[in-house]
């Protein structure tokens, strides 16, 4: 059966401007990290995009390595994209990314224009796109020079490649450098795209701050710390949880005594407020006012119905928020 979007798809999700531009973002974004791989099923996968589409979600992010192995979930979203989503392609934010290993020898890694410039093009390759709306330098590289990094991010706008650039993982020194380099380019930096969630709170030490003052966007990656702010590991280890599929970045020894007390506090909290605590740990996120959107994760469609009820339930009192800063300590 073709796939036809639900007419219902813009009623519920709100859109929020991406710092100062001219773009707008979905309130809830989904990364396709996990579950898009060759390791996943792929009408699976593809329901989780129907799903995800069907409920307003407009923005889907990847990056050159999202697999196993890397390069497979473009791939696997390419062939979706032309199943579902061709005649949808101008509803949606599809961004990419270059910065972690992606092939051998010193020219697939990092941020020399030599490799943003190779990845891009087989990103555009493997999606069977002829733009992104979004690309990303991965994180910062402390051997290129920043202007020659920045530089290619411009061509790749330039040469109509890509429609906006990005930054993510940089520290608000670096990233501040990287601002003013592409403001004089001519090329301004839409969105920086860090981790941020109840249990990793660097942003809110000063890059927040920035992208506010300079009118750039954020999007919060993680923000249920790859599923421990919710209510998935309160009894063990579930045989289809992230960390029971054998992930190189969520293993057991995460879940520690501390961190699970803090968690089992935090689901009582948002007991009391009506939500589930994935819905807390998004609300809570989405409550600073410098954040566009958050990214998440999902292995299951009705993780992304939590997800989207939250827009608009994100306030807290004076007492809720103090209470969290309390538990997380
Ligand atoms: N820029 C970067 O360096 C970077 C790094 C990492 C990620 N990202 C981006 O951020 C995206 C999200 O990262 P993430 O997957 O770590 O995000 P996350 O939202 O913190 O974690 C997602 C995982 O949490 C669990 N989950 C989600 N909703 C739930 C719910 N309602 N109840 C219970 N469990 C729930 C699921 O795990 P189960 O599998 O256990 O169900 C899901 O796969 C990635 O796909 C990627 O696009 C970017």
């Amino acid at each position: 059966m073709p796939y036809l979007a639900s007419e219902q798809r813009y009623q519920t999700m709100t859109y929020q401007r991406t710092g100062q531009s001219g773009l707008k973002l979905p309130r809830i974004s989904l990364g396709l990290w996990h579950n898009f791989g060759d390791n996943a099923h792929f009408s699976h996968s593809r329901a989780l995009l129907r799903h995800a589409f069907d409920r307003g979600i407009t923005h889907f992010d990847l990056a050159n390595n999202y697999g196993p192995p890397p390069g497979s979930a473009e791939e696997n979203f390419g062939r979706i994209l032309q199943q579902d989503f061709h005649r949808y392609r101008d509803e949606l934010i599809i961004a990419s990314k270059a910065g972690y290993t992606m092939w051998q020898g010193p020219y697939g890694d990092w941020g020399s224009r030599k490799y943003l410039i190779a990845s891009l093009n087989q990103s555009l390759r493997r999606m069977k796109l002829d733009y992104v709306d979004i690309f990303y330098h991965h994180r910062p590289d402390p051997d290129t020079p920043l202007q020659e990094t920045m530089q290619a991010l411009d061509h790749i706008v330039k040469q109509g490649k890509a429609l906006y650039v990005g930054l993510s993982n940089y520290p608000p020194d670096r990233a501040a450098q990287a601002l003013t380099l592409l403001r004089e380019m001519g090329t301004p930096c839409l969105i920086h795209q860090p981790k941020f969630s109840m249990l990793e709170r660097t942003p809110e030490k000063g890059l927040l701050a920035l992208l506010e003052q300079q009118g750039v966007g954020c999007i919060a990656f993680s923000p249920l710390a790859g599923g421990i702010l919710s209510d998935r590991y309160l009894n063990g280890i579930p045989q289809d949880s992230r960390i029971a599929s054998g992930s190189r970045f969520l293993s057991e020894q995460a879940l520690t005594q501390d961190k699970m007390a803090k968690v089992r506090q935090l689901n009582a909290l948002a007991e009391k407020r009506g939500q589930k605590l994935a819905q807390m740990a998004l609300a809570w996120v989405l409550h600073h006012r410098q954040i566009t959107s958050v990214l998440i994760g999902a292995s299951q469609t009705g993780q992304i119905d939590d997800a989207v009820a939250v827009p608009g339930h994100h306030d807290f009192t004076g007492e809720e928020l103090s209470a969290i800063d309390h538990i997380i300590g």
